[in-house]
């Protein structure tokens, strides 16, 4: 068939030759199949997977001599040999020929039996690791499948985020017979050389291909040689299996589906504004997520605790505010192997935390800032901060009194209520009976008043913190101030919890707003929710109502027991004094 199996034949005659006057295959012994072949294999018109381990070729037999890639193997239940010869084209696929199965007589010449024009069988890997695909999309292509050329529309060839996966969209030409409509995802698990023939051997997923049969497929391909006549010069020649084999396969321009490969236009690049990319990486408020930008400011990658990351590049900017501070984007975005547009809205929030919206995706480029698409009004935002975020002064300092606190459970995402349990959230000590009316499950075995005073920037100018009349210590739960803004009356306030050791670096959003009584305040874990109502609805809902400046020395006295004591004493020493002068 080509030129290695020539080779192969030549050795073999010279392998004949040895055998017939020195005998050297040791049939009687075990040999072993070399390790990294080990495992389960696929081989087309073979319904169980082929087992190779240790000396088992499972099928096949045992082996009982080898010399170089030819195998000698016993099939037990039959008691007759075979020579089967085995080439490794890549750690993920094993090609090989055999004898029929014969008694002892004809072993010293059993590997001869082998002509040139025997079936090549090709074995490929189970749950092999993938590896990454030998072209790099964006493509167009032209393909064939024997019907004529399909050329329009052009079908078109997308990267997908793992470098071992290609997304393939077939379009059906209306003057081609045979030509449809389909997406096909390839998986490349492997590749070689043979004479001036690259091979890779892919595994394809669609919807309608379940089998294996109909999933592996080997392909040839070559690289045009570069042709700077036309503007846009053929880059890959590539032809496909009709079936799970590589037979039949001989050059790039033969095989059951032929393709055209010619590199996308490139897409349109914006940039992302410039203060956006001046901290490389934002994280969202719980963390979980973190945005991260490359490439001249021109790329966005988003990686959640899911795995799933998404990959987005800024194709045009639809609105910028003049100091870039509001921007909507059209962006192309590749999740998996998926991928189209969406657009997006970033707001510079204040130093180290901004907002974004992200509409719903579509295909069409023109779509994506359509109010169907993006509607800004009814979009949530995600709150996104930086990882160097310095505390700053809150936002008013002074000591307040909490006149009420609820904390309620919070909405997951899927609208499932949730129990917020105390001891893990924003208050430590779970506890005996309510010290709030209203409030649940909050320290409840404390014997004491509960939160006695909200006191903000008092200790230092960066720090809110609940304190209690109770003497233990870690009840105090202290919050840094970050970046703040306000919305229409309504002002949101970016904080973290100072015990770092327990809640790390997540923030927390403060919605609150004030009123002729005070402060009337909500927190949101996950963003800065437009939803909440200060005071009314939120996890943590509290109001509060001044009560003095941080140092003022009334409200000090009336706090402070040591007062109290301080009271007794001058009582006492007076009383004394008094007894004294009468005695
Ligand atoms: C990307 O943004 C950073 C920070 O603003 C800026 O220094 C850099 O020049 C930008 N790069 C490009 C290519 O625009
Ligand atoms: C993680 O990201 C993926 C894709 O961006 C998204 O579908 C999923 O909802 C995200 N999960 C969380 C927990 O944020
Ligand atoms: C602010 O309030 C005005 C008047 O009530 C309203 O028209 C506008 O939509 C509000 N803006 C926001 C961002 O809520
Ligand atoms: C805070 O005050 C507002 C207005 O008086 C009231 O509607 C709300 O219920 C109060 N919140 C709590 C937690 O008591």
């Amino acid at each position: 068939m080509d030129v290695p199996w020539t080779s192969i034949f030549i050795r073999f005659v010279l392998l004949l030759f040895v055998l017939e006057f020195t005998s050297t295959f040791k049939q009687t012994g075990t040999c072993y199949f070399p390790e990294r072949w080990e495992g389960s294999w696929f081989q087309s018109g073979v319904r169980q997977s082929i087992l190779i381990e240790g000396p088992r070729l499972s099928s096949k037999g045992r082996c009982v001599g080898s010399e170089g890639d030819k195998f000698l193997l016993l099939d037990d239940k039959k008691a007759c040999y075979r020579c089967v010869v085995i080439h490794e084209k890549h750690l993920n696929v094993l090609q090989y020929k055999e004898t029929y199965c014969h008694s002892r007589e004809l072993l010293p010449s059993l590997c001869g039996l082998i002509t040139g024009d025997a079936l090549l069988y090709s074995m490929f890997r189970e749950n092999a690791v993938p590896i990454p695909c030998p072209f790099k999309g964006p493509f167009t292509f032209t393909y064939n499948r024997g019907h004529g050329e399909c050329r329009y529309p052009v079908s078109s060839i997308d990267t997908c985020i793992e470098d071992s996966k290609l997304l393939l969209s077939y379009q059906a030409c209306p003057d081609v017979h045979g030509s449809e409509s389909a997406i096909e995802e390839l998986q490349c698990l492997a590749l070689w050389k043979e004479g001036s023939s690259r091979y890779l051997v892919g595994k394809i997923y669609h919807s309608h291909v379940t089998s294996n049969e109909d999933r592996y497929r080997c392909f040839v391909y070559e690289k045009a040689s570069p042709s700077s006549e036309t503007a846009d010069p053929v880059e890959y020649r590539v032809a496909q299996s009709g079936d799970a084999t590589c037979n039949g396969l001989f050059s790039a321009i033969e095989g059951s589906r032929t393709m055209t490969l010619k590199r996308a236009p490139p897409l349109n690049r914006c940039r992302f504004p410039y203060w956006i990319a001046g901290s490389n990486r934002w994280h969202s408020l719980d963390y979980s997520s973190t945005y991260s930008f490359h490439h001249k400011n021109s790329t966005l990658r988003i990686t959640n605790s899911t795995g799933i990351d998404m990959k987005i590049v800024c194709v045009q900017m639809k609105q910028s505010s003049r100091d870039e501070s509001a921007v909507v984007l059209v962006t192309h975005f590749t999740m998996g192997c998926q991928n189209g547009y969406v657009c997006m809205a970033f707001y510079r929030r204040d130093a180290n935390v901004m907002e974004m919206q992200m509409g719903t995706q579509t295909n069409r480029r023109e779509d994506a800032c359509n109010s169907n698409f993006f509607d800004k009004n009814s979009i949530p935002f995600v709150t996104l901060v930086m990882p160097s975020i310095d505390a700053q002064r809150c936002p008013f300092a002074g000591k307040f009194d909490i006149t009420n606190l609820v904390q309620n459970k919070r909405e997951t995402a899927a609208g499932k209520a949730e129990e917020i349990g105390s001891g893990s959230f924003y208050l430590r000590k779970p506890g005996r009976s309510a010290p709030f009316r209203r409030v649940k499950r909050l320290d409840e075995d404390l014997d004491c008043d509960g939160f006695g005073e909200f006191v903000v920037g008092c200790s230092n100018y960066y720090t809110m913190e609940f304190t209690t009349d109770c003497s233990a210590p870690d009840l105090v739960t202290s919050y840094s101030c970050h970046g703040q803004w306000e919305e229409n009356g309504t002002s949101f306030l970016i904080t973290s919890p100072e015990d770092h050791a327990t809640y790390g670096s997540r923030k927390f959003c403060f919605i609150y707003k004030r009123v002729v009584a005070g402060v009337m305040f909500s927190t949101s874990a996950e963003n800065c929710n437009r939803l909440v109502h200060p005071g009314v609805t939120g996890e943590l809902v509290f109001n509060i109502s001044s009560k003095g400046k941080c140092f003022d020395t009334d409200a000090s006295a009336r706090a402070h027991p040591i007062n109290a004591w301080l009271i007794a004493f001058i009582l006492f020493s007076s009383l004394l004094s008094a007894a004294a002068a009468t005695r």
